[in-house]
């Protein structure tokens, strides 16, 4: 079990990370908590003192009675310097909740408290549970905050929507319930025992362009955020990833090999050639169900011309093609981008008809998740059943698929006949 590195910072939910060390410990992780000396106006260090059973530290100028040590373990014989032997030890850091002040001095590097040096220090993986008022939230300094920290590896858990702590004011901001901080501190757990370890994971991402003429395209929208958090998840966790991204704008995470193509036809043939080595196929790619016919060399003039009729055909089934390649060993995951009503009847068709391990099902007729968006909420379908991940960031998700790909490779069945079922 791990060591937790709570950091408590000033905001109304201070009062939930009482509730996240009791949940913690009682999964069997010790705990120790620093707070801001703002968070001590919401919540006194007795009660997390109490619930840890441990000295809660507040300033830097103090001593810590238990030098460093975190519940269990015996206290080393020197008196080491408490925020530096705090991080040494523990397995993680996480600050829960995170206020917009705090967000502010960690993205830019500010060591002017002992929560904050603690977190500079730190070289084990960081968890962020921003909680604040949605103006604060959405504010774009906020917003460039939490991208800069999770761009530096932190796992930002997103706010929940709904009642603010100022009456009557509804939005974007609440604190996640703790559990859901929880699972994703022991999804970043992963990271240290880099359970991914010596995998080969293929991923793909971004959205095909098929070429109606020199200038113009038939395109989708997504981005390949979805996909490069899954690749940047699996490297974290010790695999060694490729991407396969099909006209992805958005900055790519780094430890990964990126190979860029443009149409479905290009995804499938540098697909082809890297599934056969690779251990795990995600295929979070939106690649094009249909291509213009034909391309025109040259731009399609529009002077003299009432209207353009464009005729599609067919592209070919880049996953069920490569399922079809599988070989023994080899974990399928396939996305669905389904629209409304029967959506998981559909990927649970899907599944069975393309012979994969699990299908990521994205529900794309919900506002605010899916394409375009730094959100998602998907339905994870295996043979064994189905896997709701609520909405969050796209990394928790990420997360929580390449769990998914943990669990079925450590219960490996044998692959599934195409088209059974
Ligand atoms: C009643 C009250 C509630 C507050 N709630 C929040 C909050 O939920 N989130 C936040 O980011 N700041 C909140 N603040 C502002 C912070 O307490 C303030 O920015 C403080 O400097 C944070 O310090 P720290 O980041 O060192 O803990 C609140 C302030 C008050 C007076």
């Amino acid at each position: 079990m791990a060591r937790i590195l709570l950091g408590v910072s000033g905001g109304i939910a201070a009062y939930k990370s009482v509730e996240l060390a009791r949940l913690a410990n009682k999964a069997g992780h010790s705990v120790r908590a620093i707070q801001t000396p703002a968070s001590l106006n919401f919540l006194g260090r007795a009660t997390l003192t109490a619930v840890t059973g441990a000295p809660v530290l507040v300033e830097e100028w103090e001593r810590d009675p238990a030098r460093g040590a975190f519940p269990g373990e015996p206290a080393p014989e020197h008196d080491p310097i408490s925020h530096l032997e705090l991080v040494r030890r523990c397995d993680v850091l996480c600050v829960a909740p995170a206020s917009a002040n705090t967000l502010a001095k960690l993205a830019s590097g500010l060591a002017d408290n002992l929560l904050s040096s603690a977190a500079l220090a730190c070289t084990a993986p960081v968890v962020l549970a921003p909680a604040m008022n949605g103006h604060m939230y959405e504010h774009p300094a906020t917003r460039a905050n939490l991208a800069l920290l999770e761009q530096r590896g932190a796992l930002v858990v997103a706010p929940d929507s709904g009642a603010l702590a100022s009456r009557g004011e509804w939005g974007i901001g609440r604190l996640p319930e703790p559990d859901r901080i929880l699972a994703a501190v022991e999804q970043r757990l992963a990271y240290a025992t880099r359970s991914l370890d010596g995998l080969r994971v293929l991923v793909t991402a971004g959205g095909t362009r098929e070429p109606i003429d020199a200038v113009r395209f038939v395109g989708n929208r997504s981005s390949g955020r979805m996909g490069l958090a899954l690749a940047k998840e699996a490297a974290a966790r010790g695999a060694e990833v490729t991407t396969i991204l099909a006209n992805v704008l958005v900055p790519r995470p780094d430890g990964v090999r990126h190979l860029d193509v443009e149409t479905a036809e290009e995804l499938g043939s540098v697909a082809s050639v890297e599934f056969e080595r690779a251990d795990v196929l995600v295929m979070a790619a939106a690649v094009g169900d249909f291509r213009p016919s034909a391309r025109e060399s040259g731009k399609i003039a529009k002077l003299g011309r009432d209207g353009l009729s464009l005729e599609l055909e067919p592209t070919t089934d880049v996953l069920a093609a490569l399922a079809g390649e599988r070989r023994p060993g080899q974990t399928l995951v396939g996305f669905a981008a389904e629209h409304g009503d029967g959506a998981s009847v559909r990927a649970r068709a899907k599944l069975a008809r393309k012979g994969l391990d699990a299908i990521v099902l994205n529900d794309v007729s919900l506002p605010g998740i899916g394409f375009e968006s730094a959100d998602n909420e998907v339905t994870i379908v295996t043979r064994a059943g189905e896997l709701e991940v609520p909405r969050g960031s796209k990394a928790e998700v990420a997360a929580a698929v390449m769990d998914t790909v943990e669990e079925l490779r450590r219960a490996p069945v044998s692959a599934p006949e195409v088209g059974a079922r």
